[in-house]
């Protein structure tokens, strides 16, 4: 049986590793992996697959960066001959990315079971491009795996068939377990940056990307101003996102961020990542995956966001939700810092053996169809 794995962004990479590396150890399941190429520059992708030991894409649609509708309709005209030339038993997507939903339609459209990793997360946020990706693709699916139980009862309410549903954990903290003892210290990431001891005395970490919080230049102002503040208090360590560069340059925004204790670096690889997190007192983000990362590291989370698909970080992790307001990300910060953070506790099947359950369960469904 061949199974079509399909990447396309950073994210994605980190959660497809454990789910190749488990197919591969299954007799009679031969994983393909399908590289869409949404995300091609060095910083967010091969170092990615280098850390993260993913043999190379087998096939790279190289379809580059567009709008919406050019990105998705690129990577299904690229992604449908493909699959017809390798004709697998099934599609594997995982995430919430353009190139997630794409692949999934594709196969569909050509009858070809789509299996979803990380399926039922939502925000019920419509704005966001990555809830549309989600809900469409887990209305495709044949097969969709959970990392947390809410995940099942929004697909339920959304008349998924219960049995389609599996709960197995979260395959991106299979990969963080994993890596965890070879995460890169924060001091080498600042002493490489040219600035040793930049973050002897703890730090905070700082991403975002999120188009609502960088498309607008008034709210991207005030995120930046706030966290010149918590400078004041903790360095920030800030690897900056291609998308969040291209803003901060065309609203001039950049002298903000011109401070001593702001250490601006590129995109980061996997392990530098890992590290930074692991070391940090407090990381603020509007990531989906590292609310879940900081949740498993038992590092306190503040997210720069209204709302999360992943509630489990909230009610049993480390994560606190703070949205754009500045008054609220400071209050969140001082409880962090007086050390009122949340301690949290590691959820359910967030074991490192997620990838583990869904190759055993993609086998006896294959065997049975
Ligand atoms: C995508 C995902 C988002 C994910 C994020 C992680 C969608 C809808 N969004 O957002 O869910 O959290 O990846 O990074 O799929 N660019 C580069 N080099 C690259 C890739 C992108 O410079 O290798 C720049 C381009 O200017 C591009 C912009 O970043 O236009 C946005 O890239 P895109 O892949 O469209 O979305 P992301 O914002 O990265």
């Amino acid at each position: 049986h061949r199974i079509l794995c399909v990447v396309g962004a950073r994210p994605n990479f980190m959660k497809m590793a454990p789910v190749m590396a488990a197919l591969a150890a299954l007799p009679g399941i031969e994983g393909k992996l399908v590289h869409t190429g949404q995300h091609y520059d060095v910083t967010m992708n091969h170092q990615y697959f280098q850390a993260l030991g993913i043999a190379a894409p087998d096939i790279n649609l190289e379809v580059g960066s567009g709008s919406h509708a050019q990105q998705t309709a690129q990577v299904m005209r690229r992604f449908e001959p493909a699959l017809d030339e390798l004709a697998p038993a099934a599609v594997l997507v995982v995430g919430d990315v353009n190139s997630t939903l794409a692949c999934a339609l594709v196969a569909a459209k050509r009858g070809v079971p789509v299996i979803h990793v990380e399926a039922g997360l939502r925000s019920f946020d419509r704005a966001m491009p990555e809830e549309i990706n989600r809900v469409l693709t887990d209305q495709l699916s044949d097969l969709l795996f959970t990392t947390e139980e809410s995940g099942r009862a929004n697909l339920l309410k959304e008349g998924i068939a219960e049995e389609r549903i599996h709960f197995v954990g979260n395959v991106m903290i299979d990969t963080l377990r994993l890596n965890l003892p070879r995460a890169v210290p924060v001091g080498r990431i600042a002493a490489d940056a040219g600035r040793p001891g930049f973050a002897a005395g703890g730090h905070a970490v700082l991403t975002l990307h999120r188009p609502a919080n960088v498309d607008d230049a008034q709210v991207l102002r005030r995120l930046l101003e706030t966290v010149a503040q918590i400078s004041d208090r903790v360095p920030v360590l800030f690897p900056v996102h291609p998308r969040t560069r291209a803003a901060i340059e065309r609203f001039g925004l950049m002298p903000l961020l011109d401070r001593p204790a702001i250490l601006l670096l590129p995109p980061l690889g996997y392990l530098e990542m890992l590290g930074l997190m692991r070391d940090a007192r407090v990381v603020l983000t509007d990531s989906g995956g590292i609310q879940e990362e900081t949740t498993a590291l038992g590092t306190p989370c503040i997210t720069l966001r209204q709302n999360t698909e992943r509630p489990i970080t909230v009610d049993e992790g480390t994560n606190t939700i703070a949205g754009s307001d500045p008054a609220v990300i400071l209050a969140a910060f001082d409880s962090v810092l007086a050390g009122a953070g949340k301690a949290g506790r590691i959820p359910h099947f967030w074991d490192g053996r997620a990838a583990e359950r869904i190759a055993f369960i993609v086998r006896d469904w294959l065997v049975q169809r």
